[in-house]
């Protein structure tokens, strides 16, 4: 560590949440910083439990760690409230108080819009309540009195965390390829993914990144329409073990083969230091729930050694199963 920020590298879903769960405990993180909002859900598994969370930073799982939420968030009260009852963090998580706020007409608009319906969005009212925070009208945290509680100067806590040598991950949502500057246009989210986004949705400035890891699955998927080149039929994912369905929304997603150039383009935009690739039993399963490199099987080193290649970047960590523990660690 110190600083880290963690950036998906596909269409979201690639595997963040376990991720982050794992350096939460083997760090351990002092402070995790959630960013972009509900449409994104982070699924860990942890001592035999599975949670979807939309707004409570994955970091939870180690109990030291402080739990925050960045200004540039756009936070859904129902959703933070039930998220932090049921990880029970209500004495560990932080909300700033320009953070903005996403209500029930936000994700009516979200629905009821051909054009976003079109592109096939979660429905969850964030497009919306960005437009309305860009025309300045938005409410923001400190406005709410179920708030009040959580508020917090996020940027302020954030940087004197940085400044001690604390051990701080910035945890970015979703994609490079959804992002609205980088990604495929339209079919994309309504901010920038990327690991800069994610310093500036926080307030961190980029002097003060020591490691920025993004995290790459070992197959592609994507929920909602738009591009996907090598694109398989669901029968063929499900034939393969590739199938899932959206921890958000239900909906199934759409599968295609790891792509080198796609790969690069995110590690390129991201500046990435560090890769963490994903779900690598899946297309390895004998790589299930190995935790060491050599406990894997021939193809699964080469393909670890190709990603490494060509990327010119080390792959520090390989997941090899679900659990936050099921993974390899080569840092060291
Ligand atoms: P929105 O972000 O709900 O407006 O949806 C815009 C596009 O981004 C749609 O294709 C969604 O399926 C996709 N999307 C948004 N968040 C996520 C995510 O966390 N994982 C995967 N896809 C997402
Ligand atoms: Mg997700």
């Amino acid at each position: 560590m110190p600083c880290t920020v963690i950036a998906g590298g596909f269409w979201g879903d690639e595997g963040k949440g376990k991720i982050i769960s794992y350096l939460a405990l083997k760090e351990p993180l002092d402070l995790c910083v959630r960013t972009g909002s509900v449409n994104a859900a982070h699924t860990i598994w942890y001592q035999g439990k599975r949670y979807a969370l939309h707004m409570v930073p994955g970091g939870f799982v180690h109990e030291k760690c402080r739990l925050l939420v960045a200004p540039g968030c756009n936070v859904d009260i129902k959703s933070l409230l039930e998220e932090v009852e049921l990880t029970g963090v209500r004495d560990r998580i932080g909300v700033d108080s320009q953070a903005s706020i996403i209500e029930a007409k936000h994700s009516e608009q979200d629905k009821a819009s051909a054009h976003l319906k079109g592109i096939g969005t979660t429905g969850r009212g964030v497009g919306p309540a960005v437009e309305e925070r860009a025309r300045r009208t938005a409410k923001l945290a400190k406005d709410i009195p179920e708030l009040k509680p959580y508020l917090t100067d996020v940027v302020a806590e954030t940087n004197e965390a940085i400044d001690k040598g604390k051990n701080v991950l910035l945890e970015g949502t979703q994609g490079l390829l959804l992002s609205l500057y980088h990604g495929t246009y339209p079919y994309v989210t309504s901010r920038d993914t990327s690991a800069s986004a994610i310093c500036s949705e926080v307030g961190v400035g980029p002097t003060k990144v020591d490691n920025v890891l993004v995290v790459l699955k070992s197959f592609i998927t994507r929920v909602g329409a738009g591009p996907l080149a090598g694109e398989i039929s669901k029968e063929e994912a499900q034939k393969r073990g590739w199938f899932e369905t959206a921890a958000g929304t239900g909906r199934d997603r759409r599968v295609a083969p790891f792509n080198f150039d796609l790969a690069r383009k995110a590690i390129m935009v991201n500046g990435a230091t560090q890769i963490a690739l994903t779900k690598l039993d899946c297309v390895y399963p004998a790589s299930q729930g190995a935790r060491t490199f050599g406990n894997l099987p021939a193809e699964a080193k080469q393909f670890v050694g190709k990603v490494e290649k060509q990327m010119r970047v080390p792959v520090a960590l390989v997941g090899t199963g679900p659990d936050a523990l099921d993974l390899i660690d080569r840092r060291d």
